[in-house]
């Protein structure tokens, strides 16, 4: 491929457009054809039009994190809890194209029937959280627990955004998928079934619900390091600990401080901080409500009007919802600007060529995971939508 000017692109410049894999991460590979240019003023026209000429054939899922121009063409909006609840919604639909990023468009294909075809428009959607958890490297944190007699007791919990061969070792394991919806119960059921929970790969999500939900103190909690030999734990460490903690994060979560929050209590006095629990514990303990994407729209949706409120959640979704609640001072908790840019991939460009590509009879980007991966993984999902309802 060479560009307009007749260079050839760098593998990063094309991993950075979507039109180049990386292998070693959860993204998956190259997003092949070509797009749409992002000026072309007839894109929502086009989208529209696809979309109808599939009708039924067609499900669009569209996660909160999306930009404004993908989203309104989502038949089903949601947080990846109720995303993974809705996937199999529509049987009838051939195509189910996924608005969101690679884990999530993995689960739904597990989710879903034999006869339907997930699509992700861009591939290198991917999360960088999910890529801090590689199969090889859970493989040898179980065997740390094996060799030291603890996986016995130990039971696998693994955050929605991690990789379908994660999530199939946690079902192989007798573990169990949550999200940041259902996390409290997930923990609360895994630690009837054993004394200490494998938490994958979000510590922020581990820790805040472990201490914040749960009562544990964060004594009860030990960080595995993967790139450290045994996690840099002891045995004795892992015996005492209840919450083995994977050393993974959000990036963009992470990006909230409390700095922001003693920021913006300065600036807005009778501002309440809501915030996402992938963000750091001393943000979560000094906000006023912690709680998953659905959470924090419903929160907002209930406010009163003429309330103030400072979000410490991904950008788009914090701008959509200030635009649907003008009755409401609606801020962002960082200064600076904070999209999801793996979230933000998904572009009307893509979206309108993975929709014009289907109507011809291709089905590009398809996201499809090896059957025994996927029936392991199962086993984890089911257990995830099996948990009581908060
Ligand atoms: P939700 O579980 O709230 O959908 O969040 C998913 C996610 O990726 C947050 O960063
Ligand atoms: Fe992954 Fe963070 Fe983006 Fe969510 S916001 S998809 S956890 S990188």
């Amino acid at each position: 491929m060479t560009t307009d000017l007749g260079v050839e692109p760098t593998p990063l410049a094309l991993l950075l457009l979507g039109r180049q894999s990386d292998p070693a991460s959860e993204r998956g590979t190259a997003c092949p054809g070509e797009l749409p240019p992002a000026s072309d003023p007839d894109l929502v026209d086009r989208a529209r039009a696809a979309k109808d000429a599939l009708g039924e054939r067609l499900f669009i899922l569209g996660h909160h994190y999306q930009r404004d121009e993908v989203i309104q063409f989502a038949d089903v909006t949601g947080d990846s809890f109720k995303l993974a609840r809705d996937a199999a919604a529509r049987p009838g639909a051939e195509y189910v194209v996924f608005c969101g990023v690679h884990f999530m468009a993995e689960s739904a294909d597990i989710l879903t029937g034999a006869h339907q075809q997930v699509v992700l428009p861009d591939l290198a959607a991917g999360c960088s959280m999910a890529d801090m958890a590689s199969a090889e490297q859970v493989a040898e944190a179980w065997d740390v627990l094996t060799d030291a007699g603890l996986a016995g007791d130990t039971v696998p919990v693994s955050y929605m955004n991690s990789s379908a061969a994660i999530k199939g070792f946690t079902g192989r394991n007798g573990g169990t998928i949550c999200t940041s919806s259902n996390a409290e119960v997930a923990l609360r059921w895994a630690l009837g079934k054993g004394q200490r929970v494998l938490f994958l790969p979000d510590q922020h999500l581990g820790r805040n619900t472990a201490v914040g939900r749960l009562g544990l103190s964060l004594d009860d909690c030990v960080v595995y390091d993967p790139r450290k030999p045994a996690g840099g734990l002891s045995v004795e460490q892992l015996r005492d600990a209840t919450m083995v903690l994977w050393k993974g994060h959000c990036s963009v979560h992470g990006r909230f401080s409390l700095e922001c929050v003693h920021d913006v209590r300065r600036r807005l006095p009778d501002v309440q901080v809501l915030v996402h629990p992938e963000c750091r514990h001393e943000v979560v303990g000094a906000a006023d409500l912690v709680g998953s994407t659905e959470f924090i729209i419903k929160t907002i949706e209930a406010a009163p009007a003429g309330s103030t409120w400072a979000i410490g959640t991904e950008l788009n979704l914090v701008s959509r919802l200030a635009k649907a609640h003008p009755d409401k001072t609606i801020v962002f908790l960082d200064k600076t600007v904070c999209f999801c840019s793996t979230m933000n991939r998904i572009d009307l460009p893509h979206l309108v060529w993975a929709l014009e590509s289907l109507v011809d009879g291709r089905v590009v980007n398809r996201i499809e995971v090896d059957p025994r991966t996927a029936a392991d993984a199962r086993k984890a999902l089911d257990q995830m939508l099996a948990l009581p309802a908060r």
